[in-house]
């Protein structure tokens, strides 16, 4: 059993067609039909089922095709990390999550560019930056179009390490008319009868079940037959507390959703260090709930850590003391 015979096998699976399979892989029909044959001879298992069109693979085909798959894109990642270890690119690519860009991403880069100048002989470091969702940034490490990625969930993956740099703790975005923009702390459910609106493009992983009894903002508990698994993460924290709000709108990044505030057309829930976008139409208070926050992860790759990454967690580290605040050092592995 060869790679060639392999990669045969998955664009054949993928395309189901020999003919779009061979134009893909370079291969004339023939040779490649060949490969294949002398693939499930070797095995002496059937992997295709030839009899169908367009084509379908076995049962066995099916298994076999699972697992060959994720090793090929293995196989990859380990390519790819292999030739940037031999030769580290020298631009930091750097992906991020919106809301870390609006809050203190801009000023930890200033920190990070202006230490590296300062360096003994250090050449500027060319630094580039990547709008790119907490999900796709580890696909993004793995094919190294992104040395270092900050997000906001957390992710398990054998291929990445995560450093949790802080929990960074939610204030309420309202409209400056808002009736409770008087009031100096907020609770979650003083908050449940105002329209929600939802910003978040990826949910959480893994689900929480909504609450059973819902705390109406009269005091009165009434309960609600539901089991639906509540993953959007605004709405999550919410459910932590026992509260489903009463109205919800969904929009498609955090700018539209201030920009909502901002008209009146209802609140939402942001990151503290987005205190400062809209201030001449939006209050931003504290909720009184200690446990309402949003973590900042660093990922990384495991095996290969671009050599300027340290230095920018330092500066990370830096920003945070000069801001006050509160973080606990972590280390890489
Ligand atoms: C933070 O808000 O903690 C943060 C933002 C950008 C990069 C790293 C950390």
């Amino acid at each position: 059993m060869d790679l060639k015979q392999l990669n045969a096998f998955v664009a054949v699976a993928d395309l189901q067609s020999f003919s779009a399979a061979a134009k893909i892989t370079g291969l004339s029909q023939p040779s490649l039909s060949r490969l294949l044959k002398q693939l499930e001879t070797d095995m002496n298992v059937a992997l295709i089922d030839r009899y169908h069109r367009p084509l379908q693979l076995t049962e066995a085909g099916l298994f076999f095709y699972d697992k060959v798959r994720a090793l090929l894109i293995e196989l990859d990642t380990i390519t790819n990390m292999t030739k940037r270890m031999s030769a580290p690119s020298s631009a930091l690519n750097i992906g991020f999550v919106p809301s870390v860009l609006y809050g203190l991403l801009p000023e930890i880069i200033a920190d990070f560019k202006h230490s590296a100048h300062q360096g003994a002989n250090e050449a500027d470091i060319e630094v580039n930056l990547k709008d790119i969702s907490s999900y796709q940034q580890i696909e993004a490490l793995k094919t190294g179009e992104i040395d270092v990625g900050f997000g906001r969930f957390a992710h398990q993956d054998p291929w990445i390490q995560q450093i949790l740099l802080r929990h960074e703790r939610y204030v309420v975005a309202l409209p400056k008319a808002h009736p409770l923009a008087q009031n100096e702390e907020q609770r979650l459910i003083d908050l449940a009868n105002n329209r929600l609106i939802l910003y978040h493009q990826t949910h959480l992983p893994v689900s929480t079940t909504a609450a059973t009894i819902i705390k109406t903002p009269n005091g009165m508990d009434k309960d609600i037959d539901s089991t639906e698994p509540v993953t959007e993460p605004l709405l999550h924290l919410f459910a932590q507390h026992g509260i489903t709000p009463l109205m919800t709108t969904k929009v498609s990044d955090l700018q539209v959703a201030l920009g909502l505030v901002a008209a009146g057309e209802g609140i939402t829930l942001v990151p503290a260090s987005l205190k400062s976008m809209r201030t001449e139409q939006i209050s931003y208070q504290p909720l009184i709930h200690e446990n309402v926050t949003s973590p900042v992860y660093l990922h990384t790759l495991k095996d290969f850590i671009h050599p300027k990454i340290p230095d920018l967690l330092r500066s990370v580290y830096q920003v945070y003391e000069q801001r006050g605040i509160t973080y606990r050092v972590q280390q890489f592995i």
